[in-house]
C-alpha cells in the first residue's frame, strides 16, 4: 500500500469501495474468482483487479461503486481494532508537532492497534526507525496484523516490541523522538531520559484533563522545555447548492497532544572574570 496510484490493482491488495451515498467499504483482500456481497448486489473482484484506481464497477441490481486503494485515514478507521486508535484528525498533528522527519529514530508506546505506528513508519521512511513497545500481547499480535495489512510486509525500519517500554533504558538505544499514548506517561520519563537525545522531543497523548495536568507538570518538573498542550477540533462542513452549514455531529473530543523538548546539562560558561579598573 502507498504504492503509485496509476498502478492497476493486484490481488492481495485491499480496496475502498464508495457508493453512491459515499457509504465507504473495505475489501480487505482482492481474490481473483472470489465475489464481494454488498446491499446493493455483488462485485467479483476481477472486474478490479488489472483496473487502476477510480475505476467504478456496477452490480448487477444497478449500484454503481468507486474503487481506490484506501488512504492511511480510511485504513486506521476501518482496520480491526484492540485498543482505541489515534484518529486521523489527531495523527496529522502529532506528527507535525511532534516533528516526526524521515530518517528519525522514534520510539513509540503503546502500539495498541497500530494507527500512529502506521503513520511513523510512513513519515520516518526506509531511512527512519520506529521501536514500538506494546504491553498486551493480544494488541500486539493486532498491531503486526494491521502494520502488514497496510503496507503489505511489515516496514523494514519498524521493530515492534511486546513489552513494557520501561524496559528500553537498559538496551542502550538512542532516539530523536519519543511518541507516548498509555494512560500513565509520566513514571516513564525517567527510563526515556536515558534514550532520549538533548533537543529530543517527547509527545504525549491522553484522553482526560487530569492525565494531561499530570503530564505537563511532570515534563516541566524533569525540566523539559518548550511544554506545551492543545486538542484538535476538526469540523467538518455540509455543502450544497442550497445551503452551506457546519454537519450536526462531529467528533467533539478525542485527547490532548503535549509536546515536550529536552534540553541538555548546562553548559552556560561561568561569567567571565571583571575586567581590571584602568
Ligand atoms: C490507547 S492504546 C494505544 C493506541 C495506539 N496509539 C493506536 O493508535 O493504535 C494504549 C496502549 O498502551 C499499552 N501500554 C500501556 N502501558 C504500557 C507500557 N508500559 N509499555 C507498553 N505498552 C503499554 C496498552 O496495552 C495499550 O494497548
Amino acid at each position: 500500500m502507498g504504492g503509485r496510484v496509476t498502478a492497476p490493482f493486484e490481488p492481495g491488495e485491499r480496496v475502498l469501495l464508495i457508493d453512491q451515498r459515499d457509504r465507504r467499504y473495505l475489501v480487505k483482500t482482492l481474490v481473483t474468482g472470489q465475489v464481494w456481497h454488498s446491499h446493493g448486489g455483488a462485485i467479483e473482484h476481477d472486474a478490479i483487479i488489472g483496473r487502476s484506481e477510480g475505476t467504478r464497477v456496477r452490480t448487477a441490481g444497478g449500484m454503481v461503486f468507486t474503487c481506490f486503494r484506501p488512504t492511511l485515514a480510511d485504513f486506521v478507521l476501518k482496520m480491526p481494532r484492540g485498543a482505541q486508535v489515534v484518529y486521523p484528525k489527531d495523527l496529522g498533528a502529532l506528527l507535525v508537532w511532534a516533528d516526526i522527519y524521515p530518517g528519525a529514530r522514534v520510539l513509540e508506546a503503546g502500539t495498541g492497534s497500530g494507527a500512529v505506528t502506521i503513520a511513523l513508519c510512513r513519515a520516518v521512511g526506509a531511512e527512519g526507525r520506529v521501536v514500538s513497545y506494546e504491553l498486551r500481547q493480544d494488541f500486539h499480535r493486532t498491531a503486526v496484523g494491521n502494520v502488514e495489512a497496510f503496507f503489505g510486509k511489515l516496514p523494514a525500519q519498524l521493530d515492534l516490541r511486546n513489552a513494557d517500554v520501561g524496559a528500553i533504558a537498559a538496551t542502550g538505544e538512542r532516539y530523536d523522538r519519543v511518541v507516548l499514548d498509555l494512560p500513565e506517561p509520566w513514571p516513564l520519563l525517567g527510563p526515556i531520559d536515558g534514550v532520549l537525545d538533548p533537543g529530543g522531543l517527547v509527545c504525549a497523548y491522553v484522553p482526560t484533563t487530569v492525565q494531561m495536568q499530570e503530564i505537563v507538570l511532570s515534563m516541566r518538573s524533569a525540566g523539559y522545555e518548550q511544554v506545551e498542550t492543545f486538542e484538535v477540533l476538526h469540523r467538518s462542513w455540509h455543502v450544497t447548492a442550497r445551503s452551506v452549514r457546519p454537519d450536526h455531529r462531529m467528533i467533539a473530543h478525542t485527547g490532548f497532544i503535549t509536546i515536550g523538548r529536552k534540553a541538555a546539562e548546562a553548559t552556560i560558561p561561568d561569567e567571565p572574570p571583571a575586567a581590571p579598573p584602568t
